[in-house]
């Protein structure tokens, strides 16, 4: 068994773009880090698509899920690392130790791929030794999300899903999904403060939750049920920092620990 007092943290694509945010973002990050383990995970979608559209490869989606050809999957490799090497060195410049991993960094990751979706992974492995080990490093682990397949080749992993995998490895206490729209939202665009596996259910097949949110939704609900011991989707993460936890707008699941 890993360290639990671990909190994993998805930083999704959009958020990323808004540099006020990600300054105030990774400031508390490196507060946080101060007081417990922090593993940050991090996508990078809305970037990728635009670096797609730069060389005339259009972005396609299954159940929130980019497809990936081979020329994409070089597109996705060179905007996450360089992202990551960015959210890195900003992070030290707040006066934490940070270093860059993927999947890829000792096979901590490994998955196989989704039929039909190219080079996309659905996450199966974590390598707990060697997370393990990277977890009692000082320095904050910061994962971009690709992994390696069973040849040592990339997969693009659904972020969501990448953080989801680390967060069950090491039963993480909290696993906190950022994101642009603050939380899951209803049919009238109002945040909705606790989901569990009915109404998700209820919720994705009226179509009330699609694309992105169904991947982060599905997510949230494995990793509640499978022991995470809360899943939280949100805009920041100052009430981590604080103790009243009421304040905050996030959508929380909740479900029967296995
Ligand atoms: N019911 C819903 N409530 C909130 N957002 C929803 C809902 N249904 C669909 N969405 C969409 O899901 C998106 C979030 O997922 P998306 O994958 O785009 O972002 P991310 O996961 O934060 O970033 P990245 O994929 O780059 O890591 C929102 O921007 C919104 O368009
Ligand atoms: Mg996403």
């Amino acid at each position: 068994m890993l360290d639990p007092n671990v909190i994993v943290i998805k930083y999704g694509g959009s958020l990323l773009e808004d540099p006020a945010h990600r300054r105030d973002f990774l400031k508390d990050i490196a507060a946080l880090s101060k007081k417990v383990k922090v593993v940050l995970v991090h996508g990078g979608g809305k970037e990728i698509t635009r670096a797609l559209d730069q060389k005339g490869i259009q972005a396609r989606f299954v159940d929130g899920l980019r497809v990936t050809d081979e020329a994409t999957m070089d597109v996705v490799e060179d905007v996450l690392a360089r992202l990551n090497r960015e959210i890195v060195r900003e992070l030290e410049g707040f006066g934490v130790r940070a270093e860059g991993y993927s999947g890829k960094s000792d096979r901590v990751l490994s998955a196989r791929p989704i039929p039909d979706l190219g080079r996309v992974g659905k996450p199966e492995h974590v390598d707990l030794p060697v997370f393990g080990r990277l977890l009692a490093r000082p320095p904050l682990p910061v994962f971009y999300s690709v992994a390696v397949d069973s040849v040592g080749r990339s997969l693009n992993i659904n972020a969501d899903d990448f953080a989801l995998a680390l967060a069950l490895a090491c039963r993480a206490q909290r696993l906190v999904f950022l994101t642009d729209s603050g939380g899951v939202l209803d049919s009238a665009g109002k945040q909705i403060p606790t989901i569990d596996r009915p109404l998700s259910e209820n919720l994705i097949g009226s179509g009330v939750i699609t694309g992105g949110m169904l991947v982060k939704a599905r997510a949230s609900l494995d990793a509640v049920e499978k022991g995470v011991g809360s899943v939280d989707i949100t805009k920041n993460i100052k009430y981590l920092l604080t103790s009243d936890e009421t304040a905050s707008a996030v959508t929380r699941f909740t479900g029967q620990a296995a």
